[in-house]
């Protein structure tokens, strides 16, 4: 029983490497331009950094962008996001999966 457990364990932490590797390549392709190698910079006049933001709101975040597009129900997203709507994010968001995002979460929070 406690091989089984200790090799659960240890799958479930590798597997987190893992999300977190690919969070960073895909963060590095994707997002880095504007929010800076170490998610510290700011890409627009109040705003604060991404860098340790939740897991959970970070992709949150992600998916409201990604719906904004097709949807484009702008009064909502302004609430959501707190800060403008802009194609940027649309732009950056729309090709990716549900995977990347929560791989991007992993890596922005580690970010501190
Ligand atoms: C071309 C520039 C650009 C790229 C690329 C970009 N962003 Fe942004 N991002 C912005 C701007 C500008 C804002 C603020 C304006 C807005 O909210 O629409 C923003 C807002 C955000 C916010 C909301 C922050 C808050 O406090 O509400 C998050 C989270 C975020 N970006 C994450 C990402 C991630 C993750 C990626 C990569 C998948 C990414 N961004 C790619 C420019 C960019």
């Amino acid at each position: 029983m406690k091989k089984i457990l200790l090799s659960i364990l240890f799958v479930s932490v590798s597997l987190m490497a893992v999300d977190s590797v690919a969070g960073a390549e895909k963060y590095v392709k994707k997002c880095a331009v504007c929010h800076g190698a170490n998610a510290k910079k700011i890409p627009i006049k109040g705003m604060k950094p991404i860098a340790g933001m939740k897991i959970t709101k970070l992709v949150k975040i992600l998916r409201y962008y990604q719906a904004g597009a097709p949807i484009g129900d702008w009064e909502s997203n302004v609430v959501a996001v707190g800060h403008g709507f802009s194609r940027e994010m649309i732009d950056s968001t729309m090709y990716l999966s549900q995977r990347d995002m929560d791989n991007i979460g992993v890596y922005v929070n580690s970010l501190k």
